[in-house]
């Protein structure tokens, strides 16, 4: 099916299940996904390298987000604290506003997708779970991956970056009030896919 330009925003806290949703949603529909937490992550990394948090989204670039493994907690961290800073958010505004309008259908997922980057989706989604589940869920995550993580700090992770996300003055984490709230914390993967898929089917053009 080919559609003009259909954006659906995913937002959410840390593994509540928004990227392994955002993923198969969008490879469902056949529409493009775009991982807003990459952009950000990718800023991060650069600052823990000594830049500078707003040249270094001004001057992100793809071979950025291909920096080999993103996804640590150090990275995580590095990345809820950049994206506090205005500058950093706006540097950040147009690529994701490009990406949503791209023919053939956007899925995003971040923390404002809905809220912000795109208030006119036609869908939007907040996806989330309690801390200690999806805690968890991060623990087994990075224990497989090997690293030497206890489940007390992934909470404790956890927790700091939601309260940082939710709190910071410039688009904090939040469900937009047109958004259809998705708990995952009782639900499988394939529950919660089933879930997103009911809400976004009815509203295809
Ligand atoms: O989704 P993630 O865990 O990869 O995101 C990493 C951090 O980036 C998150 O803690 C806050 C920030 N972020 C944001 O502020 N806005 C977004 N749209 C996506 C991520």
């Amino acid at each position: 099916m080919a559609v003009a330009s259909f954006t659906i925003a995913i937002d959410g806290p840390a593994a509540a299940g928004k990227g392994t949703i955002s993923n198969a949603v969008a490879a469902h529909f056949g529409f493009a996904h775009l991982d807003t937490g990459l952009l950000y992550r990718a800023v991060g990394r650069r600052t823990l390298e000594g830049a500078d948090p707003v040249s270094a989204a001004q001057t992100l670039t793809a071979e950025d987000l291909d920096q080999g493994d993103l996804r640590t907690a150090e990275i995580a961290q590095a990345a809820s604290k950049v994206a506090v800073i205005p500058e950093v958010r706006a540097a950040l505004v147009d690529f994701q506003r490009a990406f949503a309008r791209r023919a053939g259908g956007a899925v995003l997922d971040g923390r404002d997708i809905g809220t912000v980057i795109c208030p006119r989706a036609e869908v939007k989604l907040f996806v989330t779970a309690s801390a200690e589940v999806r805690a968890e869920r991060r623990f087994l995550e990075l224990d497989a991956k090997g690293h030497e993580v206890t489940r007390s700090q992934v909470l404790a992770d956890v927790r700091e970056r939601d309260a940082r996300d939710a709190e910071r003055s410039t688009a904090p984490m939040k469900p937009a009030e047109d958004a259809v709230i998705l708990d995952t914390s009782d639900l499988s993967i394939d529950a919660a896919l089933a879930r997103a898929i009911e809400v976004i089917e009815p509203v295809l053009p």
